[in-house]
């Protein structure tokens, strides 16, 4: 003990903990939150254990069958709280042209005016866990540290999985070592002898960064981004601010590898929205026809690139685990997550069977058929006839699974390397129906950074609010950016200028859409594990092999420069995914005016020229 007791609440720091900043600022939490105790993680599989028992005893946790799936849980949120809440997120800058127009804002002493009330006594009748965790390799020197503070046990056990969580991380941190606060509370404080519930949440919700001093607050939801702070908040958000200001990126991106049959090795790191296949992409199988060729997961979700001293890009995966979608996966689409989800999962609002298994729409593929019976994610009786009159989703469509990246089969051997892997091209994909083409190659480095600042995609179930309806998603970094868009997008221009002028090959950009419909409304390109074909022709361009045809909008492929053996996909069907529809384009090209009216403050006129140049060429 080595700490003073704050108003009778012992803060109980173990003596490994010698960080005075640490001591200090959880005191002043426990003093502001009330908690009726401190916990401190020591990121042990006897406490993972533990609080996970204890979240079962509490009713949060379902305990799954051991003989189905041993060591796994199911949790069912409350219905409110099921996604990110995109509405209730800050990014309080000094200055609003900070946040940028993208970006809800609030004067930091505003905020934290507002938040006092909120955050005083809100953990009364609850246990405040210190989490410490590395974003990166532990030690790495592009790893960062922070401490969630939280009420939440259902959070301190997905921290436990999503990051490098535990005492060591204190050694890192040593006396005086810098590290990112984190305060979360699910807003809901017990008074005595009051009964808990199973997802404790408030109706209000906060979820706060001070990019300046580098803070983040979250009140009021216990799900996903908004409480698992290492993920969105800190990775991308607070770390997007860390990379302007250092001159490196922090994306919404995954990594992989793809070794071809000769043994050569490339890495790609792809930017697509949330829900629109990053995860998928990660673990893909390559289809028969490419016998010998293999893709490994190096991350799938985000990113944290460096430039290097000779001009190549390299990049780590900062989290240690996945918070996937699962609802579409199966054992067609996705063999390689299937296989990561036998064992030592945290399900969130999918299904539960009569077995004592989980069930998610998706998952009649695999076993030819629906089951007779299930209690859906809201613990209600699902049956196929239910399901047939009231539509009725057994899983929610932002159900998750938190699950180590260990546990996945096609694990980068890389994946751990604090030095990271170098970047040989990258992919910005969104989801649209109508209008952008399945892949296009930018022709240098400007035209990919126009190509990634304009993009558009249907929104999904990661978010609160409507469905489907197109948005511009910047680099599939809309929700995530912690600074002005624009800015954002002169530091993509300025960080190719600099990697050009040191001589060195820049990587690739592409983008790709899989998600084009037919008049009927359904996927033509069949996606999953297909994309490697689209892959394919990525690495034959960076090898030379293929030239590809000049579209207004980049380099595509030719029909015949895609390997088409073992899928029966005509040209028609190709020309559906590819056509470049002019009056379409024309539309489009309106919504980039319209977005890059929001986004003038600090636009870069590199983007306006190539935007112009585009006109041109369309008009041609
Ligand atoms: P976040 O974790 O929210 O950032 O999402 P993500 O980009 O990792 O998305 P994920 O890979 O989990 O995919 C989300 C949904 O898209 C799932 O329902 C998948 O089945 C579906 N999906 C993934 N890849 C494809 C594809 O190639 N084609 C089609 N049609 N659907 C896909
Ligand atoms: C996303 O929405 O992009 C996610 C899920 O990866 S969450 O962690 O909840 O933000
Ligand atoms: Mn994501």
């Amino acid at each position: 003990m080595n700490a003073p007791t704050m108003q009778g609440l012992n803060l109980n720091a173990p003596s490994h903990v010698k960080n005075a900043r640490l001591i200090a600022w959880v005191a002043d939490m426990a003093a502001l939150c009330k908690p009726d105790s401190i916990y401190w993680c020591d990121g042990s599989q006897q406490e993972y254990d533990r609080l996970c028992q204890q979240l079962v005893d509490a009713g949060t946790f379902k305990k799954l069958n051991p003989a189905k799936r041993p060591g796994s849980f199911l949790a069912c949120s409350d219905p409110t709280d099921v996604a990110r809440v995109e509405d209730r997120t800050y990014i309080c800058s000094a200055a609003k042209e900070d946040a940028g127009p993208t970006n809800n804002w609030m004067a930091p002493a505003e905020m934290r005016a507002t938040l006092q009330p909120l955050f005083d006594g809100c953990m009364k009748g609850r246990t405040m866990y210190v989490v410490p965790f590395s974003m990166g390799p532990l030690g790495s020197p592009i790893a960062h540290i922070g401490i969630e503070l939280s009420d939440s046990p259902y959070v301190a056990v997905n921290m436990k999985i999503m990051t490098r969580m535990g005492k060591a991380v204190y050694d890192v941190l040593g006396v005086d070592g810098d590290f990112v606060p984190c305060v979360h509370t699910v807003g809901a404080p017990l008074a005595a002898g009051q009964q808990d519930v199973k997802w404790p949440c408030n109706k209000t919700k906060y979820i706060v960064h001070y990019p300046e001093t580098r803070e983040i607050w979250s009140y009021g939801s216990g799900y996903g981004g908004n409480a698992l702070l290492g993920k969105k908040c800190f990775a991308l958000r607070i770390a997007s601010t860390m990379g302007r200001d250092q001159g490196w990126l922090a994306e919404h991106m995954l990594i992989l590898g793809v070794t071809n049959p000769e043994g050569q090795k490339y890495h790609v790191a792809a930017a697509f929205p949330s829900a629109c296949g990053k995860t998928n992409f990660s673990m893909l199988v390559p289809p028969d026809a490419f016998d010998g060729w293999k893709v490994t997961t190096i991350g799938d979700d985000i990113a944290w690139i460096k430039p290097q001293a000779d001009g190549s890009l390299r990049a780590i995966n900062p989290e240690a685990g996945y918070f996937g979608v699962a609802p579409g996966t199966n054992t067609l689409t996705n063999p390689n997550c299937m296989a990561s989800l036998d064992k030592d999962v945290i399900f969130t609002n999918v299904a539960l069977t009569d077995d004592g298994d989980v069930w998610w729409e998706g998952m009649e593929k695999d076993t030819g058929g629906l089951p007779a019976h299930l209690i859906d994610w809201q613990g209600n009786d699902w049956t196929p006839e239910i399901a047939k009159q009231t539509g009725a989703k057994a899983a929610h469509p932002n159900a998750r699974f938190t699950v180590a990246a260990t546990n996945n089969p096609a694990l980068d051997a890389a994946w751990d390397d604090p030095k990271g892997v170098k970047i040989d091209a990258f992919i910005f994909g969104g989801r649209r129906s109508t209008t952008v083409p399945l892949v296009t190659e930018a022709r240098n480095w400007t035209e990919g950074v126009y190509m990634a600042a304009t993009m558009g995609s249907e929104t999904t179930a990661a978010a609160a609010g409507q469905q489907g309806v197109v948005r511009r998603d910047p680099f599939a970094m809309l929700p995530f950016m912690g600074y002005n868009m624009s800015d954002y997008f002169q530091h993509w221009l300025t960080l190719g200028e600099k990697l050009a002028a040191s001589g060195a090959t820049l990587p690739r950009i592409y983008t790709t859409n899989w998600f084009r419909k037919d008049e009927a409304g359904k996927f033509v390109w069949p996606g999953y594990g297909e994309n490697m074909r689209v892959l394919k022709w990525m690495i034959d361009r960076l090898e030379g092999k293929a030239t590809g045809e000049q579209t207004m909008f980049g380099v595509a492929p030719a029909y015949a420069e895609i390997n088409w053996t073992g899928l029966d996909f005509s040209a028609a069907q190709f020309n559906t995914v590819t056509s470049i529809d002019k009056a379409a384009w024309a539309e489009e090209l309106k919504l980039h005016t319209t977005h890059f009216e929001q986004l003038a403050y600090h636009l870069p006129q590199a983007l306006l020229d190539t935007k112009a140049a585009i006109e041109k060429r369309l008009a041609a």
